[in-house]
């Protein structure tokens, strides 16, 4: 099982789009594949069509006593399931502090989905935080859509600082450039400067595009209904590059 946080410290940058397509294009080459909707908002739930509610809440979970197993939703999709986002999400922070390991608590209450899934996706709120933190320890890698501006990378070196000074040495990170717009002039000079900078940097980039934004009017992944256009295209190379750097 590998998993995926897609995470960035700011919001609005397509973490939720990202992973909702990623784990979809995932799901349909047939590995079992989990999104876990970590945000309050429940964006990425409402993609799936499904309620953004957990029974019995947070509180009970984050304790260890509601088996993950009973929350999981199945989607519309084979191979795809999904667990949703409650709105006692937004007390996480303080919960987890309550735990022994705040930490590690999400790792602890992922590692028995192992021999259901292949691969999880965590959907990310925007922030740095405990829960931060919990999916720092719980990824593999993780997933960093950048908008190519300067402040976009301010906030990458913060992440880039906070992984060094915690040790989070086995942490991949994935970072790749989102919501591209070819007519700015700043976007088309970071995307020339930064990969000589940053070799982690991904070479698939998606382009700004209202395809992406009509997720949330067709609640569908985008490959259901624009799997060819520019957006869809970029989406399907940036799974191809992921998938050859999660299973290298
Ligand atoms: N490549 C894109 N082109 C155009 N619009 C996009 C693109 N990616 C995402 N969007 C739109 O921008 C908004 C934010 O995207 P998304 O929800 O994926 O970001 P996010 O980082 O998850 O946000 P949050 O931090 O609030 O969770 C959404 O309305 C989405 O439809
Ligand atoms: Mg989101």
């Amino acid at each position: 099982m590998h998993i995926i946080g897609v995470y960035n410290i700011k919001g609005g940058v397509g973490k939720t789009a990202t992973a909702v397509n990623l784990a979809y294009l995932a799901a349909r080459e047939g590995y079992r594949t989990l999104v876990w909707d970590l945000d309050p908002q429940g964006a990425a739930s409402f993609y799936f069509r499904i309620k953004p509610r957990i029974k019995g809440g947070s509180k009970k979970m984050l304790r260890g006593k509601t088996d993950l197993d009973d929350l999981i939703k199945g989607t519309d999709y084979e191979n795809l399931d999904l667990l949703p986002a409650d709105f006692s999400y937004r007390n996480m922070d303080l919960l987890l502090d309550e735990a022994k390991k705040p930490a590690m608590r999400l790792l602890k209450l992922l590692r028995p989905l192992s021999y259901e899934y292949d691969l999880i996706f965590l959907d990310c709120p925007p922030s740095i935080s405990l829960v931060s933190e919990n999916i720092f320890q719980a990824a593999d890698a993780l997933l960093v859509p950048t908008i190519p501006t300067t402040l976009s990378l301010r906030t990458y070196r913060q992440l880039l600082e906070f992984v060094t000074n915690n040790n989070l040495d086995d942490l991949r990170l994935m970072p790749f450039f989102s919501m591209v717009d070819r007519r700015k002039r700043m976007h088309i000079e970071m995307m020339e400067k930064l990969p000589e900078r940053y070799s982690e940097l991904l070479s698939s980039h998606i382009p700004y595009a209202s395809d992406v934004e009509r997720m949330g009017m067709y609640r569908k992944p985008l490959a259901e209904y624009a799997a060819n256009g520019p957006a869809g295209v970029a989406y399907e190379s940036l799974w191809d590059e992921v998938k050859a750097k999660v299973w290298s």
